[in-house]
């Protein structure tokens, strides 16, 4: 696995540099600590065609999303060798070019995504990028802790916070959302079976009507403050953007968390979906594709939940006799409809606290 180095970058002045975005960033953060292993750099061909087409690296190995470094074919003539990485002109890493492959945009966009619709914001975010895809192993020249430094940790410092502790077995929870009831009620379950909880919120890109990292951060602080075992969870961040690749991102969201110490991890409803791109179980059903062993990550399937009136708590269907008129349930779009129009989230879908972070936050779009 290559580690972290801190180099002085002015013995690389002499090298091409490469500005890179935020998604590329977050992605050299990843490989760099280790938290996309056995990845260790950006892909190169062999790779991304298993990829796309197995599900597999290609010696066998699984992982379902290419991590790749596109620029456009112009600029990539130029770039060979170690090419310095900045962000807005600061050098941030390398990259060791040691393979430049053109990027197979339409078959990637159907095979990963399952739909070549640039409506769909993985595949738009796909087509802007360029047609050239850089390959090879990278240095990161430090951890870019600077929005949430008091929860920004390396796979290997949650994995030293999990042995501190003492947790025998952790699960996982990936979230881009703020968390309502129905999350909350998924990490009360996993934490009857399990020792602790890693509360693992992706902050890296997300498209644009998702709630912002900041307001998400600051409402996972009141909840966790307030209604969870301190010693039994841990909040840290996930750099990683999101790609809304469902059922595929899926399985790189429980390896990584594997990479970062968990023993388990939590699918629920339509893991990492958008719109109506991917079936509800489809994230679940995917990891039927590979033995646990291989994993290494037990995965925890939770069905849809929801709040039930007339049970008065949350429930799913495995555990709820009631009809859907009984059940209080919102999607994501009418949750986002009643913060703008600055009306409160009912207190069985979210917890007061919460709702009142958010409703703060979108009161000061105004
Ligand atoms: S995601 O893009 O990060 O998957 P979200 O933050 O909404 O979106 O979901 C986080 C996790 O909770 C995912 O595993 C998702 O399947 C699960 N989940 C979200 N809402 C529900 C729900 N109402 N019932 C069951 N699982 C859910």
């Amino acid at each position: 696995m290559q580690r972290v180095r801190h180099t002085d970058a002015a013995e690389f002045a002499q090298r091409p540099h490469l500005e890179i975005g935020d998604r590329a960033h977050a992605d050299l953060e990843m490989l760099a600590t280790g938290a996309y292993s056995p990845l260790s750099g950006f892909i190169g061909e062999a790779d991304y065609l298993s990829v796309i087409k197995h599900l597999r690296l290609a010696d066998g190995t699984p992982w379902s999303l290419p991590i790749t470094l596109p620029v456009g074919a112009e600029q990539a003539e130029g770039l060979s060798g170690t090419v310095v990485l900045t962000r807005g002109g600061v050098a941030v890493g390398l990259v060791e070019v040691q393979e430049k492959y053109r990027a197979r945009k339409a078959y990637e966009a159907r095979e990963v995504y399952r739909t070549e619709d640039a409506a769909h914001p993985g595949v738009a975010a796909l087509y802007a990028q360029g047609d050239v895809n850089l390959a090879g192993p990278v240095t990161l020249f430090e951890v870019p802790r600077g929005a949430f430094p008091r929860h920004h940790r390396t796979p290997a410092e949650v994995r030293a916070v999990i042995e501190a502790r003492g947790w025998r077995s952790t699960v996982a929870f990936q979230t881009r959302n703020p968390i309502h009831r129905a999350h909350e009620y998924l990490h009360k379950v996993a934490l009857e079976l399990v020792d602790g909880l890693l509360l693992h919120p992706l902050v890296g890109t997300t498209k644009g009507d998702d709630v912002p990292a900041e307001t998400r951060v600051e409402a996972y602080e009141v909840l966790l403050d307030g209604y969870y075992p301190q010693a039994r969870t841990l909040l840290s961040v996930y750099p990683a953007a999101m790609r809304y690749a469902g059922p595929r991102e899926a399985i790189v969201h429980a390896l990584s968390r594997r990479n970062y110490g968990a023993t388990h991890f939590i699918v629920g409803r339509d893991h990492a979906g958008v719109g109506s791109y991917y079936g509800t179980y489809d994230a679940q059903d995917i990891f039927g594709t590979f033995s646990q062993e291989e994993l290494g990550i037990q995965i925890l399937k939770f069905e849809h939940t929801f709040y039930c009136k007339t049970c008065g708590q949350l429930v799913s269907p495995r555990t709820c006799p009631h009809d859907a008129s009984h059940h209080l349930v919102l999607s994501g779009t009418k949750v986002r409809e009643k913060l703008r129009a600055g009306e409160n989230l009912p207190p069985e879908f979210t917890r007061p606290p919460v709702a009142e972070v958010l409703r703060k936050a979108y009161a000061s779009q105004d």
